[in-house]
């Protein structure tokens, strides 16, 4: 794992790095990056320093992603609840996008990253959205991990306009009276469609909240939270979620994999039978 040849060995990570089953590792990775603006008042500082500090780590990470063989890591970077700040601190944030994707360009194309981004992202203001787009097309073609930046983003504005997509569709092929909607034609509108389900989701800074993120990309990835604000979480904090995550059995909604297989027919009709009896 290149990822392991790129800690020093002594470091305290390598251990944690040695520890990483590569071939357990989640094909896709979700943030949800909270606590910049209590990192930037604990120092007595103004909330976008938290945003700007916030930047650092997301280059940090998004390298440590790729060096891991992780296939995609979402980034909620700016949900279309987010409008609601000051204004100043939003036309901050596209600030440090602008920032982020102009000084980024060079590592993203070393390191054979994709760019690509989920949201509402029409809606940004024009030169934003035309240096997103010239980003998204100049990576277009690396077939390295996928970075998606969730901008503008709503789940439920993603899956409401995925609905409507399939609706037009059927309309304009003259096919609504018969449509069925199923579950991999509403993938297939989403945002994400083409990209492996998150099978892991972190969020920083201790909040128990999936604000409205992935909302039905993320029904059977592994939750983890902690408490550590974004503009401190680093690799140990990323190699320990990752450890701890290749601890979860995750069962799909099965029976675990060190449960008995299934009892005899003649056994499980024998125990409906005391079940019963014992309701009466
Ligand atoms: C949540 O912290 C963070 C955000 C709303 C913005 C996240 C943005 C960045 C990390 C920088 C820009 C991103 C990229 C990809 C270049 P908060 O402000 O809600 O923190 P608080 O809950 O402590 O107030």
């Amino acid at each position: 794992m290149k990822l392991l040849e790129s800690i020093a060995p002594g470091d305290p990570d390598h251990e944690l790095a040695l520890a990483l089953d590569p071939r357990k590792l989640p094909s896709h990775i979700a943030i949800i990056m909270d606590g910049n603006g209590r990192w930037a008042k604990r120092r007595g500082m103004p909330r976008v320093a938290g945003h700007r500090a916030g930047v650092k780590v997301v280059r940090n990470i998004v390298e440590i992603c790729a060096n891991a063989g992780v296939q995609a890591l979402t980034l909620y970077a700016f949900s279309a609840e987010n409008w609601k700040r000051p204004r100043f601190e939003v036309e901050m944030l596209w600030r440090l996008l602008r920032f982020y994707l102009r000084h980024e360009m060079e590592d993203l194309q070393r390191n054979n990253i994709r760019l690509q981004s989920s949201g509402r992202v029409e809606e940004l203001p024009a030169v934003v959205y035309e240096e997103l787009r010239a980003a998204e097309r100049a990576t277009a073609r690396n077939r390295g991990m996928v970075l998606n930046l969730a901008i503008n983003y709503s789940s439920r504005f993603e899956i409401v306009d995925a609905v409507n997509a399939l609706i037009d569709k059927a309309r304009l092929e003259g096919r609504l009276d018969s449509l069925v909607v199923d579950e991999a034609m509403v993938s297939a509108q989403l945002y994400t469609a083409g990209l492996p389900e998150p099978d892991l989701l972190i969020r920083t800074s201790g909040e128990m909240r999936i604000s409205n993120f992935l909302l039905w990309q993320i029904a059977y990835a592994e939750l983890y939270v902690t408490e550590t604000l974004w503009p401190d979480f680093n690799r140990t904090e990323l190699l320990r979620a990752l450890l701890d995550y290749q601890r979860r059995e995750r069962r799909f909604g099965g029976i675990g994999a060190a449960e008995p297989a299934s009892e005899s027919p003649s056994r499980a009709e024998a125990d409906l039978e005391e079940i019963a009896v014992s309701l009466t």
